[in-house]
């Protein structure tokens, strides 16, 4: 069966909606997701719409019908969009393709149209949609994977994943997040969704699983996001099968340009599976030495697994938190600088209970600022080297205690080295 298409559809008095959906025949799998019968949409109103393509239906000539096709391109430029206007005249045509259309359809008058028009019209939305994906993936054979791990319970492994996810979404990117800490996921709680289907309901559910069957799986987040969320109870868990995670990525490969993987805080049998196809893994650690050490085994452990160092990226969190350390000793014990340092912060507990990514709130917070640049590690050139951490490093004030954490330290580097 043919993939399932969503448009979206704005018009004008001109070109009702009831018209062009006339010309859309009922068994093509293409549904009319979101309708405005204006062109005054703005950019936010563009990025949040979960839809393939954009018809704009419109009068000959019509200026504002342009601008939108004009906006959508800039903003959404993975995504087509298509021109139906009721006649082909030559200079509103070229018009439409200097704005940024992908395709100029001609509506017919109705209240009947033509077996073929519609098929026609089925076929040019499809080769659209086809085409721009194809496009898309040229210089990126297949979506990206990244693998939030980290070796330790309660790092903020979740907090990263969630935001990075909503991130990746809101600039555009068609991103799926994976919840695999399959007994005690919350990611669909992080992001304020009610998990009415998890991964357990779809390893039950039977059958093959192709891009439409998993789509009926995922929670949708307002930001775009799509969500797989984990099984309800811990019980459920041993249905969803290394085997199975593995499947789910061949297919969302071709359909997303991100997938992010929540894990839980061990090499799980589905956590390597994960790893074996991860374009890029982004470990998080906390500002102690325990984590540190914890998670230089970690990174020594990927390098074993075959995956490379630069398409590693690791994540401080805490890092604001005076715990004696210096950021010396901590790139000591990690035996490489931190790429991205988020500091401490009541908002992002608070971000979590208002199921709200902090990334996606308004904050002008440090933390805030730090979590919203997760994006930019993956969006920029996947072989460009690790930038520079984007937060001052914390200087610890030494005080009472100091020099037994000193000792700590200094044992967490000998360990992770000696390993
Ligand atoms: N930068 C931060 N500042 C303050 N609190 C934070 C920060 N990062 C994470 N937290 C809090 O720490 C707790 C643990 O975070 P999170 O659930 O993301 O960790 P995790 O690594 O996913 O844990 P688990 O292994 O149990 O799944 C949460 O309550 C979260 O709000
Ligand atoms: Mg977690």
């Amino acid at each position: 069966m043919a993939r399932r298409i969503n448009i979206a559809l704005a018009h004008d008095e001109t070109a009702p909606a009831r018209l062009v959906r006339e010309h859309i025949p009922d068994d093509s799998g293409i549904e009319m997701a979101e309708q405005f019968a204006t062109f005054d949409l703005n950019a936010d109103v563009i990025l949040r719409m979960d839809v393939d393509v954009l018809l704009v239906a419109c009068r000959e000539g019509s200026p504002a019908a342009l601008e939108l096709v004009g906006l959508w391109h800039t903003v959404r430029s993975s995504s087509p969009v298509a021109v139906l206007s009721h006649g082909s005249d030559e200079e509103f045509v070229q018009a439409a393709f200097t704005a940024g259309a992908d395709d100029f359809l001609v509506l017919q008058p109705g209240p009947y149209i033509p077996e073929q028009v519609g098929r026609d019209f089925e076929f040019a939305i499809r080769k659209a949609v086809t085409r721009t994906r194809h496009t898309a993936e040229r210089g990126n054979e297949s979506g990206s994977l990244i693998a939030v791990l980290g070796s330790k319970g309660g790092v903020g492994k979740t907090v990263a994943a969630t935001n990075l996810g909503a991130a990746l979404a809101t600039r555009g990117r068609r991103t799926v997040i994976i919840d695999l800490d399959l007994q005690f996921g919350d990611v669909a709680l992080a992001l304020g969704l009610t998990p009415t289907t998890t991964l357990f309901d779809l390893a039950v559910s039977g059958g093959s699983l192709d891009a439409d069957k998993l789509d009926d799986f995922m929670l949708r987040h307002p930001s775009g996001l799509r969500v797989l969320a984990a099984p309800a109870r811990p019980d459920q868990a041993v249905s969803v099968t290394a085997q199975m995670i593995s499947t789910i990525y061949g297919v969302l490969r071709e359909e997303f340009d991100f997938i992010v993987v929540d894990t839980p805080p061990a090499f799980t049998a589905e956590v390597i599976a994960t790893v074996d196809v991860a374009t890029w893994i982004c470990m998080v650690a906390m500002f102690d030495a325990l984590s540190l050490k914890n998670t230089r085994l970690g990174l020594d452990t990927l390098e074993l697994m075959g995956h490379p160092p630069d398409h590693v990226r690791v994540v401080l969190n805490r890092a604001g938190t005076n715990v004696g350390i210096a950021s010396a000793e901590a790139v000591e014990i990690l035996g490489r600088a931190p790429d991205l340092l988020v500091p401490s912060d009541r908002e992002v507990p608070v971000s979590i209970n208002d199921g709200i990514p902090i990334a996606l709130s308004g904050s002008r917070s440090a933390a805030a600022a730090a979590i919203r640049s997760l994006a930019d590690m993956f969006l920029a050139n996947p072989s460009a080297e690790p930038s520079e951490p984007s937060k001052a490093s914390p200087t610890p004030t030494r005080r009472r205690g100091w020099f037994r954490r000193k000792r700590a330290v200094a044992g967490a580097a000998e360990l992770a080295r000696g390993r």
